[in-house]
């Protein structure tokens, strides 16, 4: 595996690859890798003849100051597992690299589906993303580009923006990896203590009452309001939100569907969460189902 940090060096070496006929696959990261980032490298991996992956802690995507401080950063780890997973190249610039005339010029904005949930709690974050993804493409001119469904309103963000600016890549979405109890892997599990880790299984009950309940009616008030009740019976844990959606638009639909999105932040012993599931896929409803302490949480009447 090779290291690039100069954008031209990346352009290049991905010119070079276009022009022999291979198809390049691109991973985007901040690092502070787990086994969620990957299964995305492998799907990477498994659909393209040579794979790039970048790891770039992106200024302009924190509201906060000191959380973008406080951000992990393991280079020499998060370039090892990179490697085991089978990329080729990991682009790893500087942020003048990236941001060569300042932070706050050439920014792409985002379109109607970066307002609210996410857009709403973190200012500005769905712009600095946007406009560090459409950089990073600049950078690594790939045929496809994969990122988690953890995310799912940065997955729209950025479907909606390579839709509006009409870029040649194609966007796939890979499926969440959970924990064994169900918790969504994330960088930010590293954060939670024993009492927050196990408060946080609260999110994945919210979701499992969430498919439950959509096996039962298709009203999305319904099922919304049965989520927030599940966090908000729980303890230690702060609810931001808890909503169906529309994955594409993040807009509620008019009554719930298979694709739509149950979807759910909160703020667990300091810590924020986010976590989301299809309605109709009924796989974090399993996860309850193999856990009677889960399942037994969840209100009666809406596993019914
Ligand atoms: O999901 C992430 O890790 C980041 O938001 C991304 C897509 C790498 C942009 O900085």
């Amino acid at each position: 595996m090779r290291t690039i940090d100069l954008v031209a060096d990346l352009q290049a070496q991905s010119r070079a690859w276009r022009s022999a006929g291979s198809t390049i696959g691109f991973v985007p990261t901040m690092g502070a890798l787990h086994e969620g980032h990957i299964s995305v490298v492998r799907a990477a991996r498994e659909a393209n003849s040579r794979v790039i992956a970048s790891v770039f802690v992106n200024p302009t995507q924190f509201s906060e100051e000191a959380d973008l401080h406080a951000y992990p950063r393991d280079f020499e780890r998060d370039a090892a597992l990179l490697e085991k997973a089978g990329v080729d190249i990991v682009f790893h610039p500087a942020v003048d690299e990236m941001y060569p005339s300042g932070l706050g010029e050439s920014v792409v904005r985002p379109g109607a589906v970066a307002e609210g949930f996410e857009g709403e709690h973190r200012p500005g974050h769905f712009e600095g993303v946007a406009t560090v993804v459409a950089r990073l493409f600049n950078a690594a001119l790939p045929d496809r580009a994969y990122f988690g469904r953890k995310d799912a309103q940065q997955l729209a963000v950025i479907s909606a923006m390579v839709r509006g600016l009409g870029l040649p890549i194609e966007i796939v979405g890979c499926p969440t990896v959970r924990e064994s109890d169900g918790l969504a892997m994330s960088s930010r599990n590293a954060r939670l203590d024993a009492d927050g880790r196990h408060h946080a299984l609260a999110l994945v009950r919210a979701l499992a009452g969430a498919q439950a309940a959509f096996a039962a009616g298709r009203d999305v008030t319904g099922i919304a309001a049965s989520m927030s009740r599940i966090i908000d019976e729980a303890p230690g844990v702060v609810l931001e939100y808890a909503a169906v959606v529309d994955p594409r638009t993040f807009r509620p639909p008019a009554a719930a569907a298979g694709d739509s999105l149950a979807a759910v932040a909160a703020r667990v012993g300091g810590v924020r969460l986010i976590d989301n599931a299809e309605l109709g896929a009924a796989d974090v409803v399993r996860f309850a189902a193999a856990a009677p302490s889960l399942i037994a949480s969840i209100p009666q009447g809406v596993l019914s």
